[in-house]
């Protein structure tokens, strides 16, 4: 009988391809994939600690699971991810059935640490004596990453280029989970973007909690670090008259870049995969403002396949809480990106992150959120509210706006942006769209993204499901675009504005 494997994931689109490279791993050795719990002999649960909801989510989930192992106690309970390295050996006091915790930087780690949980069990261990905790790397060993691979089907597929955050924004945890930033070879992204676009996807999603990093910390010793990058990200726009640059972990000394000529960075692997690599899409995710400039911009411009949509996080439109955040920029240096950003990529869709309620969030401070939000109109906003964090700096501050105010500045902020969102949606009516087709949805219409990473849904045959097709555009609703096929299947983009 083969092992059964369940493995359910939670928070950010980083988590979600761990999970299908942990699958990977997994079935090379023989696990089948459960589709139901009840059906598993292994139950993972790769976790997120970005917010407490994030967290007790997971707690809550294990604590069930945990009723299931009272029935069956043969059954293997991990948990896996950034709760993993956040909590420890909190997890197993609070969940003393859970037989494994294993942090991100564990994940390859991962099948011998199974073993050795089914080889203590054959000791007879009782069963804390059973626990394996495996937390302790600072760093993704990115050279030992498997060959075997797992992906979810459809027309886009994750690929992760860097892991890791050094930056130390006062209020986030993903610096102590995730550990040191480092760079997968350039070499091996372009080989693994090359076999997708081979194997039938036409859309790559570039992933890493900072991809303006890439190019730091290759497996092999090389790759930029320390302070001559950080001098010329100062020069190429830096953060503006009165931000201290962000704290950067990595400023160690003695790590000069060998040499500009041969630096590898974010906007060079763009143009490397435009270039040489057959898919039709590029979109990536996470850029940190500090990181993104002119270089970056002029990628996007000059790139035929990456979309014209950036997620740019500027967490608050108060330089006052921009400083006490550590975000390393004012509001007015990350407007003038944006506008900079415009002026090469007509059109450009930006979506943004928005933390409300942040220790010492005065009015005024959340009306110039507001006000920022007013001028660079987003696409679209995730607005969250602040939640302490253990561990992190802003842990240590008094959590002083109440519950309420956060509450109605969340609100505020979500309807504020769904009123812009509507605006610009209602903008788009009689324009032509080219729309990558990924499914047909509920209702029976075929469903797919425009470039802009805007929603559109329309009728149409199964035939074109993967297809990139031009759609007019009839309607708009709050946040989709409703509209009909213009023509058949077409090559490039048709949506960026005439010049
Ligand atoms: N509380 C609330 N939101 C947070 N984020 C990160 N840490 C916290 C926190 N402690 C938000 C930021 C980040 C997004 C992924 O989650 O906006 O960009
Ligand atoms: Fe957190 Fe800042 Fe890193 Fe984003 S860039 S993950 S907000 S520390």
């Amino acid at each position: 009988m083969p092992r059964a494997v369940y493995l359910q994931t939670y928070g950010c689109q980083m988590n979600e391809r761990d999970s299908e490279e942990i699958l990977g791993m997994l079935t090379a050795q023989g696990y089948a994939v459960a589709e139901r719990e009840a059906d598993a002999d292994v139950i993972l649960l790769n976790t997120c600690s970005v917010r407490a909801h994030a967290e007790e989510r997971a707690f809550g989930k294990m604590g069930a699971l945990q009723q299931l192992k009272r029935e069956r106690p043969e059954l293997v309970l991990g948990i896996l991810g950034c709760m993993a390295k956040a909590q420890r050996e909190e997890v197993f006091r609070r969940l003393p059935l859970v037989d494994l915790v294993a942090g991100p930087a564990e994940i390859y780690d991962l099948p011998d640490l199974l073993a050795r949980v089914a080889e203590r069990r054959q000791r007879d261990l009782p069963d804390p004596g059973a626990h394996v905790l495996a937390v302790d790397r600072a760093v993704r060993p990115l050279d030992r990453r498997p060959p075997a691979d797992y992906r979810a089907r459809g027309v886009s597929a994750f690929v992760t280029i860097m892991e890791g955050c050094d930056k130390r924004c006062a209020y986030c945890i993903v610096p102590t989970t995730r550990g040191q930033e480092v760079s997968r070879p350039l070499e091996e992204v372009l080989e693994e973007v090359q076999r997708l676009a081979r194997a039938g996807y036409r859309q790559v999603v570039l992933l890493g909690q900072n991809v303006n990093a890439y190019g730091k910390r290759f497996p092999d010793g090389s790759g930029w670090r320390g302070p001559a990058r950080r001098r010329q990200l100062l020069a190429l726009g830096g953060g503006g008259p009165d931000a201290a640059p962000p704290v950067d972990v990595a400023s160690e000394a003695g790590g000069e870049a060998a040499g500009a000529a041969r630096l590898v960075d974010f906007p060079a692997l763009l143009r490397a995969l435009d270039a040489k690599t057959a898919i039709e899409r590029i979109r990536f995710t996470t850029s940190h403002p500090f990181d993104a400039h002119e270089e970056l911009f002029r990628a996007m411009a000059d790139c035929r396949a990456v979309c014209e949509f950036l997620h740019l996080p500027v967490q608050s439109g108060s330089d006052r809480m921009l400083r006490a955040m550590r975000r390393g920029y004012t509001a007015a240096a990350y407007e003038a990106k944006i506008a900079r950003l415009r002026a090469l990529v007509p059109d450009v869709a930006l979506s943004t992150d928005i933390i409300v309620g942040f220790p010492g969030e005065t009015d005024a401070d959340f009306e110039a959120t507001v006000a920022l939000m007013e001028r660079v109109r987003y696409d679209s906003a995730f607005i969250f509210k602040y939640s302490p964090r253990p561990g992190t700096e802003a842990a240590g501050w008094v959590d002083d706006v109440p519950r309420a105010v956060k509450e109605r500045r969340n609100q505020a902020l979500l309807e504020l942006q769904a009123r812009i969102a509507r605006e610009t949606l209602a903008a788009w009516v009689g324009r032509e769209v080219e729309v990558l087709v990924e499914e047909r949805n509920r209702r029976g219409q075929l469903s797919g993204k425009t470039r802009r990473n805007t929603t559109v849904v329309f009728d149409g045959p199964d035939a074109i499901i993967g297809a990139l097709v031009p759609v007019r555009v009839a309607r708009a609703t709050g946040t989709t675009l409703i509209g009909e096929v213009s023509a058949p299947v077409i090559e490039s983009s048709s949506e960026r504005s005439p010049a």
